[in-house]
């Protein structure tokens, strides 16, 4: 996919401005967890990758960081001669190369200091990590490797309610006195899970790509779990990493984890606040199928939908009828719960057939997740099939969401079949009408 034109034209900063705060409630305090890897600090993108994130922190997000420091350390190990047994902290960490890492990582701490105070922004560096030796691992003694026991989250709650944001280094302090190596990508995935985080965003110094060389935009958890697996040798170890990781952090309750390039400019702005997005974007991912409805759905659909009906989003409909077109009705069900629903109605018109999708609805407690997408896109199959040239649907409030999602376009009433206009003027819904071309 294209990188979107309107976050990274220098011309187009009003629309950049009103792009970013289309997204602003769905993120106020939420928390992001962001893990910039030490190789992207060296860049000379980084100051504004840092401004990015004081835009972010002024929007009421609340922002956790945590770094990697393998560049770092590979680079001070180089000028002080010292072999190192362990990069990334994944494997066995001797004496020496912890020592190496330490000094290497506490310097890297009081940069990342040092440019936070001049962005104006509080920031604290957290021991909320609660920290053992890895151990014994395969025969192997992993000596001053270290396991993440748990977080604790209250006290980085705190940091965050008072606006300051917290740094985890990748190093962790096992109540003995004893310092450990961690990486920072489960660093960020730990304190991710155990704050609830609507987002992990790992900035690293590559992107992943498909085959073809294109950007991957977007994969599933079991597709992440896949390809770091298989160990796909067109990424290297870093982002096989970052998708192991990816998808521990969906599989315990994390929405949405990003990958992005942190060499590309405001690669983190784009990501976030584009429908494009600039980076790679990993889901968790539900049992799910769309399926007919049936009567006996009848009541928890109308149960799902009264406060849409009660806002005016949705048109109040009976029993009756949704009974009288129960066929024109599909439900989204996720591990055998309905979460949503969609109706595609269809009317005979001299020479083309148009279809209507109606009555599209998502429970509140799944929304952001891609059902309504899910739910549209299958309506316009089910349209397809019944040899439809023409997708309308009527929206009071859901208009944008076609528009910018689905790639509806805003038409007159005239483009409704004549039985349909009729009923739409004597509603006086005034609802937008939404139209597509069906290729
Ligand atoms: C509209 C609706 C179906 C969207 O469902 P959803 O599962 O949350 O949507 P998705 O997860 O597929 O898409 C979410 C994206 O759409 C955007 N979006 C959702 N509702 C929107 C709306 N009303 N206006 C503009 N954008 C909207 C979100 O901001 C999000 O954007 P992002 O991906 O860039 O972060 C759902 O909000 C709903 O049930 N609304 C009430 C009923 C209604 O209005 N139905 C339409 C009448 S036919």
């Amino acid at each position: 996919m294209a990188e979107s034109e309107s976050i990274t034209k220098p011309t187009a900063r009003f629309e950049d401005l009103r792009g970013i705060l289309r997204y602003v409630p769905q993120f106020r305090q939420r928390v992001f967890v962001i893990a910039i890897d030490g190789a992207v600090m060296h860049q000379p993108g980084f100051a504004s990758l840092l401004q990015d994130v004081a835009v972010l922190q002024s929007l009421n997000i609340e922002v956790v960081l945590v770094f990697g420091a393998r560049a770092q350390i590979r680079s001070l190990a180089e000028r002080r001669g010292v072999p190192l047994t362990s990069d990334d902290g994944m494997s066995r960490t001797d004496l020496a190369t912890l020592e190496v890492a330490v000094e290497a990582i506490t310097r890297q701490a009081s940069e990342l200091m040092a440019d936070l105070t001049a962005l104006e922004l509080p920031v604290v560096i957290s021991n909320a990590l609660v920290v053992h030796p890895a151990g014994v691992i395969e025969g192997v003694d992993q000596e001053f490797t270290g396991r993440i026991e748990r977080v604790d989250s209250e006290s980085l709650r705190v940091l965050l309610k008072a606006d300051i944001i917290p740094i985890l280094p990748p190093l962790g302090y096992d109540g003995r006195g004893a310092t450990l190596r961690l990486n920072s990508d489960a660093v960020a995935t730990e304190v991710a899970i155990a704050l609830g985080a609507a987002k992990v965003i790992f900035v690293s110094e590559a992107g992943l790509t498909c085959p073809d060389g294109s950007r991957l935009a977007q994969i599933s958890v079991a597709d992440a779990r896949d390809i770091a697996r298989k160990r796909d040798a067109r990424h290297d170890v870093n982002l096989l990493s970052k998708l192991r990781y990816a998808a521990l952090a969906c599989q315990e309750g994390v929405p949405r984890v990003h990958i992005v390039d942190g060499t590309q400019d405001e690669a983190l702005l784009a990501e976030l606040f584009s429908n494009e997005g600039v980076g790679t974007m990993i889901h968790a991912d539900d049992y799910q199928q769309i399926r007919k409805a049936r009567s006996s759905d009848i009541p928890m659909l109308l149960g799902m939908m009264q406060q849409s009906m009660d806002d005016a989003a949705l048109v109040p409909r009976t029993r009756e009828q949704i009974q009288s077109k129960i066929k024109d009705f599909f439900v989204l069900e996720t591990d055998g719960n309905p979460i949503g629903c969609v109706a595609v109605h269809s009317y005979d018109e001299e020479g083309r057939r148009v279809a209507e999708l109606a009555c599209l609805f998502v429970r509140r407690s799944h929304k952001n997740r891609g059902h309504g997408q899910k739910l549209v896109a299958y309506a316009e199959d089910v349209a397809r099939q019944r040899s439809c040239s023409v997708l309308v649907a009527l929206s009071t409030q859901a208009f944008r969401f076609f528009e910018e999602k689905m790639g509806f376009q805003v038409t007159t009433p005239d483009a409704l079949p004549v039985a349909r206009r009729e009923k739409y003027d004597r509603s006086g819904r005034n609802s937008k009408v939404l139209i597509k071309a069906l290729k």
